[in-house]
């Protein structure tokens, strides 16, 4: 057994009598198509096997126990007392909330959980924190719900307790990812389409720039806050009503006296990467993943330079990754102030180009970065 489901299921079994089930809730990777969800664009991402693993039992009480094995903390609270807090208890109150929101019937349960995805790396803890809770509840206590009503429960949970107005990828990604098939979200309609992850001889890295991201929430809200903004200015005098409604760039400038620069970058980089997910889709649907890789390096361009959710650390390690002949896209991955980057590497090359680019970043902020090759995996489920 997974060495993090036996230490879950030694915790449950020495702190509790009810008789557990086990989930396992995966983190996501996303290959093109980032800070576009909330903005009616498409996104491309795939359930990975870094996630969260769950034990919870139903107690006929009506107290609700955690222990949240990452940070070996308890926490107990009755359900009809509910309320906002700090840190993790926030993820799984809210989504326990969101139940309750429902008037869904659901009473007490002892629940331990811990999981193998670094926080703060873009790998959305978040999302597999709250999926795997959501999944358990709706199972024990008979909910009905399908796995894309989940998905939009746990994103409103992520929106009111934790209060990151996160688009709907991480959830939509954690309930509905499927082994060796990347998703193409249209996050405008949710309407979703399967392509097999082929890779040919190239292989997905994530390198840890080991900063940390936890505290950009702030910075997100306001990302969102802006593309409003400008969005609103653009529909006051044209027909748009949709990032998605312009159909290039170009046609951006016609607003740019209207606004203010920040905004307008910050537009400018959504309406570029809504067409170049487009373009990335079809280019990987055709292998043709040169060319796919080329849009992931101007992704980042964007992001660092026009979206400015990068850091110098990201920076580094995408450029240390141009600079390789082994990489043909990186770029960083998620909402971006630290995390990680992806990385498509030519796979007899890889070994020697974590080699290099861990001896530069070290050399260069002292730090050591974690590397994590990337296997697809399942949506939330039972075990
Ligand atoms: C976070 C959010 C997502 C998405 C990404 C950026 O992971 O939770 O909704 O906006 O950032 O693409």
């Amino acid at each position: 057994m997974n060495s993090i489901l036996y230490h879950i299921k030694k915790i449950f079994s020495d702190s509790f009598t009810s008789s557990p089930q086990f989930y396992f809730s995966p983190g996501r990777i996303n290959l093109i198509g980032e800070h576009i969800d909330y903005n009616d664009g498409y996104v491309m991402p795939a359930a990975i096997h870094h996630g969260i693993y769950y034990a919870i039992a139903p107690n006929q009480t009506t107290a609700i126990h955690f222990h949240a094995a990452d940070f070996d903390e308890w926490f107990s609270v009755d359900i009809s007392e509910i309320k906002k807090m700090s840190g993790w208890k926030n993820y799984v109150l809210s989504v326990v909330k969101e139940f309750v929101l429902l008037e869904k019937n659901i009473s007490g349960f002892d629940c331990v959980f811990g999981g193998d995805i670094p926080r703060g790396s873009g790998m959305s803890s978040s999302a597999a924190v709250e999926g795997g809770l959501a999944m358990a509840l709706n199972e024990l206590f008979g909910c009905g719900l399908n796995r894309i009503e989940l998905a939009l429960l746990c994103q409103r949970a992520e929106h009111n307790f934790p209060g990151v107005q996160c688009g709907i990828m991480d959830q939509f990604a954690n309930m509905m990812g499927k082994k060796d098939q990347v998703i193409l979200l249209d996050c405008k309609d949710l309407s979703y389409q399967y392509f097999p992850l082929q890779l040919q001889n190239y292989s997905i890295v994530l390198i840890n720039s080991m900063v940390h991201h936890t505290l950009a929430a702030g910075e997100y809200n306001v990302r969102r806050q802006q593309c409003g903004e400008g969005l609103k200015i653009i529909s006051a005098s044209s027909p748009v009503q949709s990032f998605r409604d312009i159909e290039q760039a170009a046609d951006l400038l016609a607003y740019k006296t209207s606004m203010d620069e920040l905004v307008y970058n910050r537009c400018l980089y959504v309406v570029e990467e809504i067409h170049r997910t487009k373009q990335a889709a079809t280019l990987l649907q055709q292998n043709n993943l040169i060319a796919f890789g080329k849009l992931m390096f101007e992704t980042h361009q964007g992001l660092s330079q026009l979206y400015q959710v990068s850091c110098p650390e990201l920076d580094f390690l995408v450029e240390a990754a141009a600079a390789d002949e082994a990489v043909i896209g990186a770029r960083l991955m998620g909402g971006g102030f630290g995390g990680c980057t992806i990385n498509l590497v030519q796979s007899n090359k890889l070994e020697k180009f974590v080699a290099t680019i861990t001896r530069s970043y070290q050399h260069k902020y002292g730090i050591i970065p974690e590397v994590y090759p990337v296997a697809t995996s399942d949506g939330t489920a039972m075990l």
